[in-house]
């Protein structure tokens, strides 16, 4: 019986498992830097733990199954939920801010597309216990400096308030704001209109959503709000809105203000960011984030919670499109073949000694010197050592499969031989 992969899953070999490491390892040099620390977390998760906030959007996606014992479980959908159990669950007591990052894979059963997966890879952090403006920025920053790090160019940051949202969904006597947020968040405006003439929303009411939604540009947009609402609260979180961006541009994030990001996760609650890559087509958002709460819901003590999470799959495309090269080879590959079995022994054993200064492969399928060599070249490498009877005298033959060329070495000197730029 013939098995293919389970719909929306990858299989990835060699350059693009390589470049996910590449992208990873530069990843978690960024975050480290930030002085946050790995969290590893199970793949699966109770699946109220999941239904509890996250949302229409991502329970409907969800990946859920029943347990030999009945129990029910999910497949993470995302990093945010787990993170914040296992800090209530261990964490309380630790001294604040808790600073957290994961690299994982999750699952969401959507549709596949190009950039849109079954199983996806997602690089996030989360503050936890940080209240402060400055604390947000920060936020901001390590997302921008992540792009910074990797090269990617061309990609713009939309900065929001969830806040100012619920609020006025609040005034309207609208307490279950989980679907409506998501109908904002998938731009579905004539749904939502209509849903609130059907909870009896005056017109007045309903124009003034939307045209706080529609508000996007410079700074500006906050005075905006501002008059259009004139309300006392919310002029206080416009205020700490304000000094969250004065920091973030402090930190040298650019960006603009777009009022009607209202993401596809319930457990926001103020300031919120999407990171779209320009050279994507459909699937183009590589990051989400923002301020939420959650802590509570899983029975912790309230806390000031923000984080963010990119899809890397998206960021790999992105960066791909960009013409990054991502973790290509950085030393030269050296393939080993004895000219026949007496110098097999001697081959495998010059493989021992190279291998702590280049990466090694000896010919293993006992090939004639020609298709060894043809082998070589098909896979990439720069070098073959042919191992013969110069190793009588202490010698090997060093090969530039590129040029073609040859030249009796030192055993001592292979090293320098294969260097990239010393092999002739
Ligand atoms: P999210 O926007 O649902 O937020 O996902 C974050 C990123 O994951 C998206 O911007 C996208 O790049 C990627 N992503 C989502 N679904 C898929 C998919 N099916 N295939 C490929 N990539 C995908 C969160 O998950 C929040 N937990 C972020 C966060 C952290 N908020 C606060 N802390």
């Amino acid at each position: 019986m013939a098995f293919t992969r389970p719909r929306g899953t990858r299989d990835l070999f060699d350059n693009e498992a390589r470049r996910l490491r590449w992208v990873e390892r530069r990843i978690r040099e960024t975050f480290e830097s930030f002085g946050y620390s790995e969290i590893i977390t199970p793949t699966l998760e109770k699946l109220e733990l999941i239904t509890a906030k996250s949302g229409e959007e991502i329970v409907e996606h969800l990946y859920d199954f029943k347990d030999k014992a009945g129990r029910k479980y999910a497949l993470r959908p995302e990093l945010t939920a787990p993170v914040m159990r296992a800090y209530v669950n261990s964490l309380q007591k630790a001294p604040k801010p808790v600073k957290l990052y994961y690299i994982s894979n999750c699952f969401r059963y959507e549709r596949p597309q190009s950039g849109r997966y079954r199983e996806f890879w997602q690089a996030g952090v989360e503050l936890i216990g940080s209240p402060t403006p400055e604390g947000e920025a920060e936020i901001l920053a390590i997302s921008n400096a992540l792009l910074d790090n990797l090269g990617l160019k061309d990609f713009a940051i939309y900065i929001g308030h969830i806040g100012v949202l619920r609020k006025l969904l609040t005034k309207m006597g609208i307490t279950e704001q989980s679907s409506m947020l998501g109908m904002i968040d998938r731009e579905e405006y004539e749904e939502l209109d209509e849903r609130l003439i059907a909870c009896e929303v005056d017109r007045k009411s309903r124009e003034l959503l939307f045209k706080i939604m529609g508000l996007s540009g410079g700074r500006d947009v906050l005075e905006r709000v501002g008059e259009l609402l004139e309300d006392e609260e919310i002029e206080g979180e416009m205020e700490r809105f304000e000094e969250t961006l004065d920091f973030a541009e402090e930190l040298g994030v650019g960006y603009s203000v777009d009022m009607g990001i209202a993401r596809g996760l319930d457990y926001y609650t103020g300031m919120v960011f999407e990171i779209y890559a320009k050279k994507l087509g459909a699937e183009n958002q590589i990051c989400g984030g923002g301020s939420y709460r959650l802590a509570e819901i899983f029975s912790g003590s309230p806390i000031s919670t923000c984080g963010f999470a990119y899809g890397l799959d998206r960021l790999i495309l992105a960066l791909e499109k960009e013409g990054v090269a991502l973790g290509e080879e950085e030393g030269s590959k050296v393939y080993i073949v004895p000219v026949s079995r007496d110098y097999l022994s001697e081959a495998l054993k010059i493989a021992s000694k190279l291998r702590a200064q280049a990466p090694c492969e000896v010919e293993l399928n006992r090939r004639k010197l020609g298709k060894a060599l043809s082998y070589a070249s098909k896979k990439g490498f720069e070098f073959a050592v042919i191992v013969g009877e110069e190793v009588k005298e202490n010698k090997l033959v060093v090969k530039n499969l590129k040029s073609r060329e040859q030249r009796v070495v030192e055993m001592g000197r292979v090293k320098e031989a294969v260097h990239r730029n010393g092999g002739g």
